[in-house]
């Protein structure tokens, strides 16, 4: 078994030095045998699991714990920790709430379900696009095109009626903001629980043919405190659909603009849009802060033992550049067999709006480059903001035509 006693001041989140590379450790902690250990955002130490195959078994085995409301939880989100007591659903539930509470909601992410969202978010977009076009040169396409699409998606899953879709829309930017200050994020925070309170309380009276209305109809959401579970499931889809989305707009806009011969690929043939999404996700990994995990036993992962209450993160971002997964991991290559990326996570908390995510990023990148042929960066990427190791993304994105 491998001593895995901390072996650097190593600290994780890692930043980026490059937006098309993941954190430049990375390779060297894929190297490492066992699962190396670093420093963890509140100071303590958390195993990392770099390569491909140790990435999936953290993520495959049940004793490894998502109750983010466990004292002793290596990590909380930032959002998380300024709203104690709240507890999102799903993803930090652990067996055996975890199963029956997903597969309640698991019906509407179908690819019955997608295909009748399709002409729905097509509409979103064009429209979107249709003001891009009428306004002035440069847009940032993050504020005029990625965060509202997102947005407008989830208004349409969630059947949030268009009169209230300015105040979701305004809540949700604050609180999925990294740079929005605590006291703003949990203002938000109240004023979308308060409303999505108050929207489960008419779906249960109204029952509609939506979402919220099947799943009010559901025995684990019906009745009494039940409605509460409804609101934290309705936060949970609004933060996780909404943020990851956005990013990979933003993030695969950039990324076909910055590898022409790539982007030609997709505009000659806009049957390989499925495979670009893919690509993307694989080479981005955007939501990899989300994949850790606390143990409930003393077990043993890539020859290491992890003791009852250590934490273990998954590097997703580290496992989709694996060279034993990814023949040239490095290459944004939109035509190779990139179907056992981990951009989606693995095992039983892997993405619910995976097909929903497929379907957003294909109509918007689909139709941006049809419709807007010419389009080019307004700013050199080297000069473009970008979130850099909470997380990462591109916080604007000028272009022009
Ligand atoms: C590109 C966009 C997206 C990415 C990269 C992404 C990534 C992820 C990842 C890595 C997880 C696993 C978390 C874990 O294991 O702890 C996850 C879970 C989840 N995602 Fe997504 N996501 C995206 C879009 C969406 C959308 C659009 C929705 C729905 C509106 C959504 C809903 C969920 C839910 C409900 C879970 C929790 C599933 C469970 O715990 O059983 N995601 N997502």
């Amino acid at each position: 078994m491998h001593d895995q006693s901390p072996l650097r001041a190593e600290t994780w989140p890692m930043s980026r030095t490059c937006p098309f590379s993941p954190p430049p450790d990375y390779a060297a902690l894929r190297e490492r045998p066992g699962l190396p250990r670093v420093t963890g955002p509140s100071g303590r130490t958390v195993f990392v699991a770099a390569r491909h195959e140790d990435v999936r078994a953290v993520l495959g085995d049940a004793r490894l714990s998502s109750d983010r409301s466990h004292p002793d939880f290596p990590w909380m989100r930032v959002g998380e920790t300024v709203f104690p007591g709240f507890r999102p659903s799903l993803i930090a539930m652990d067996p055996p709430e975890h199963g029956p509470a997903r597969r309640a909601v698991a019906g509407e992410f179908t690819t019955r379900r997608m295909r009748e969202l399709h002409p729905k978010v097509q509409r979103i977009v064009d429209g979107l696009l249709d003001d891009v076009l009428a306004g002035a040169e440069p847009v940032d396409l993050v504020s005029a095109l990625a965060v509202p699409m997102a947005g407008l998606v989830l208004c349409e899953l969630l059947g949030i009626p268009t009169s209230d879709r300015q105040e979701f829309t305004t809540d949700t930017t604050v609180l999925i903001a990294h740079d929005s200050a605590d006291a703003d994020r949990a203002e938000s925070f109240r004023s979308l629980t308060a409303y999505f309170d108050a929207l489960c309380a008419t779906k249960m009276t109204e029952r509609p043919e939506d979402l919220l209305g099947r799943l009010a109809g559901h025995q684990l959401f019906s009745g009494g405190e039940s409605r509460w579970a409804m609101v934290e499931l309705c936060v949970l889809l609004a933060v996780a659909g909404l943020e990851t989305t956005a990013t990979m707009t933003a993030l695969g806009i950039l990324a076909l603009l910055e590898h022409p011969d790539q982007l030609a690929l997709l505009t000659a043939d806009p049957d390989l849009t499925p495979a670009v999404v893919e690509e993307l996700l694989r080479f981005f990994s955007v939501a990899e802060l989300s994949l850790v995990r606390r143990a409930t036993a003393d077990i043993e992962i890539a020859g290491t033992l992890v003791r009852t209450g250590e934490g273990v993160a998954a590097l997703s971002a580290a496992a989709n550049r694996d060279p034993a997964a990814f023949a040239d991991p490095d290459t944004f290559d939109v035509t190779r067999d990139n179907r056992r990326h981990l951009a989606f996570g693995w095992g039983p908390h892997q993405c619910l709006g995976a097909n929903l995510a497929r379907l957003e990023l294909g109509i918007v990148l689909g139709t941006l480059f049809r419709r807007i042929p010419t389009l080019r960066l307004a700013t050199p990427r080297d000069e473009l903001r970008y979130v850099n190791g909470s997380g990462f993304s591109v916080s604007a994105l000028p272009v022009t035509w």
